[in-house]
């Protein structure tokens, strides 16, 4: 044991846990620093005090960091993610009396999948609850998206929601604070002591909120690419198969795809525009990136949730998705039929050459789109709804030289150089005949 207390301060006792485990932090970062594993009891003392506020955030800074450098073995995340789930309510769907099925994607740039996907699984009778956040970073947030259509709302109560999962089938809504209240303080810290790209601890994080939130089944879709968490193959694969495991072991039927996030999904990168992009897919449109992936993770989380031989692309082509958005989108204030916010100001970039357009970097498009007011830097900044890019070429295009390539949009015109510079290199246009890599679904991993 340190001579430390679990707060920081010298000489006092370590502090007691109401499970009557008693344990010292100092003791538990060294153990995790020196390459040791750590007791089920150590990590549910670790993460109950942490949440009550005994262990100091400098503490939990420095054992997430020993995390990020040594890992954790799968018992011992299995045990921080039951730890996390612990912390807060667990949300039980079962009186709904029907199938449940849920996706989540580690985030990328135009990533607007899960708009037309709710309404679209929720047609076969699978109800879809899906607790969806706000972004940061040059990732957008699902509610920045929804929150342009006027006069949608993000936050609903346990009620509301169960109601509106029995009479419409899907809803996109707000995680409560109640739903693992340790990892929303536990991600606050990682962001800002450079100890988000852990493995266990995306991993642990991810699925402590899906487990608590109920779902019967969980499709995951782990990005890998310059605008995804996981740059690499090897890592996104890493990071699938332990959540696969997290979710098996807790009963949850889990698969995974491992997708491509080397170039932004379908031509919008922002708000109001990629709400725009789910509608032209509900409407039987949009860009085949988005159709494709739409309908393999609606494929996957019928399957997980026991429907079989459902023809999801008809369901699109045919209009009965696009039914169960506008009744998605009214249950929750929207209007379905509103004009979108637009922004006041656009700017246009343009093809510098005669070619096949072969790179479009995620990151990069990601950053203008955040820059020009599509995201945020911090939590408590505001979204504008009509900003972003606009693509008008995807890789694999042929492009000539003076051709728009992208529009940039924002109600601020001041952004436009920021936005231009994070784009400078993000373009790669090679001579014709030439053919990118442009494979969408690179894996499976159940
Ligand atoms: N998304 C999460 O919810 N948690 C992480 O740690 C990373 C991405």
């Amino acid at each position: 044991m340190s001579d430390m207390t679990p707060t920081g301060s010298a000489g006092h006792n370590p502090t007691r846990h109401s499970s009557s485990a008693s344990f010292d932090a100092v003791d538990i970062i060294r153990t995790k620093r020196d390459h040791g594993t750590l007791s089920p009891e150590q990590i549910s003392w670790t993460i109950d005090a942490y949440t009550r506020g005994v262990i100091a955030e400098e503490q939990m800074a420095a054992l997430n960091m020993a995390i990020l450098l040594n890992g954790m073995n799968r018992e011992e995340i299995s045990n921080w993610t039951s730890a996390m789930i612990a912390s807060g309510e667990r949300m039980d769907f079962s009186a709904l009396g029907m199938a449940t099925s849920d996706k989540h994607s580690t985030g990328g740039v135009g990533d607007k999948i899960t708009l037309p996907l709710a309404p679209l699984v929720a047609v076969f009778g699978v109800a879809v609850p899906q607790l969806s956040g706000r972004g940061l970073g040059h990732t957008g947030g699902t509610l920045d998206k929804l929150e342009s259509i006027p006069g949608w709302r993000a936050e609903l109560s346990s009620t509301e929601m169960m109601r509106q999962l029995a009479d419409v089938g899907a809803v996109i809504c707000a995680a409560g604070a109640s739903l693992a209240p340790a990892d929303k303080k536990l991600y606050a810290l990682r962001d800002v002591t450079g100890t988000v790209e852990s493995i266990p601890l995306i991993a642990s994080s991810i699925m402590s909120k899906k487990i608590a939130e109920g779902t019967g089944s969980l499709v995951l879709d782990v990005k890998v690419g310059s605008g995804a968490f996981m740059k690499d193959e090897a890592s996104a694969r890493e990071l699938a198969r332990t959540m696969v495991a997290l979710g098996q072991d807790a009963g949850v039927n889990t698969v995974a795809l491992l997708t491509n996030m080397e170039t932004p999904l379908g031509l919008t990168a922002g708000n109001a525009i990629e709400v725009q992009e789910s509608v032209e897919v509900l409407a039987g449109g949009g860009p085949d990136d988005v159709v494709e992936l739409t309908i393999r993770l609606a494929e996957e989380m019928l399957a997980a949730a026991g429907v079989h031989g459902a023809d999801p692309a008809a369901a699109l082509r045919d209009g009965r998705a696009m039914d169960v958005w506008r009744r998605m989108i009214a249950a929750q204030g929207g209007d379905p039929d509103a004009r979108l916010p637009e922004a006041k100001e656009s700017e246009v970039i343009y093809a510098p050459a005669d070619g096949v357009l072969v790179g479009l970097d995620a990151l990069a498009v990601g950053i203008a789109a955040w820059r020009l007011g599509a995201g945020r830097a911090r939590k408590e900044d505001l979204v504008q709804a009509g900003a972003g890019v606009r693509m008008h070429a995807k890789p694999g295009a042929l492009v000539r030289a003076g051709e728009p390539l992208m529009t940039l949009l924002t109600d601020t015109p001041e952004r436009f150089a920021r936005a231009k510079e994070a784009l400078a290199a993000a373009v790669v246009i090679a001579p014709e005949g030439s053919r990118p890599s442009q494979r969408l679904i690179l894996d499976r991993i159940a």
